[in-house]
């Protein structure tokens, strides 16, 4: 990978952090966009096994949201109607996601399908972000048992499809847990 930062030494599991749920599903939107952003500096032998984990992560994110964080979401905000929207993105970023995964990278389509999923994440986040997240901050939901149930799941979903956490879990503690001084932000990437 193109990453520079030093790995870190306190980098635990996700259940360990023990997340609330708002905080562990930011964490999973700024690993994407990372990825997101590493694919574009990627070398062409490195496209596909990035694309592939990129859907995948992507494919976790979405089922832990519409399993256990919408249904929460949808009780404790039961006018909103920003559930069924949310849905409805994830059932066609899904489509795109699966269009990624039936091209190999050398497919004049493919850069194509990749700039489509990018776009759809972007918005759909922040939406979620924007929208969805400020209203649960301030309501009555136990964000910390629910982020409980979602790392709980999230770790189940990654085993099952045979990711490895350890380096998500890295970039994103370098996120969320450590902020780095703008100057060391500068020097992230070269
Ligand atoms: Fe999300
Ligand atoms: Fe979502």
């Amino acid at each position: 990978m193109a990453r520079t930062d030093p790995p870190t030494d306190d980098a635990t599991t996700s259940t360990e952090l023990a997340p609330d749920a708002l905080s562990l599903l930011t964490r999973d939107h700024r690993l994407v966009e990372e990825l997101f952003t590493e694919l574009e500096r990627s070398t062409p032998q490195q496209l596909d096994p990035l694309a592939r984990r990129i859907c995948k992560l992507l494919r976790v994110h979405t089922q832990i949201e519409e399993e256990l964080f919408y249904p929460a979401a949808g009780r404790a905000l039961p006018n909103e109607s920003f559930i069924e929207r949310a849905e409805h993105e994830h059932a066609e970023a899904r489509e795109t996601i699966a269009r990624v995964e039936s091209l190999a990278a050398a497919h004049p389509d493919f850069n194509g399908a990749i700039a489509l999923l990018a776009q759809q994440i972007s918005e759909h986040v922040q939406e979620e972000e924007g929208q969805l997240f400020p209203q649960l901050r301030k309501g009555s939901l136990n964000l910390i048992a629910l982020g409980l149930a979602l790392a709980e799941r999230r770790d189940t979903l990654l085993d099952v499809l045979g990711l490895h956490d350890d380096d998500e879990e890295g970039i994103a503690n370098q996120h969320n847990t450590h902020p780095s001084p703008p100057a060391q932000q500068d020097e992230r990437r070269s």
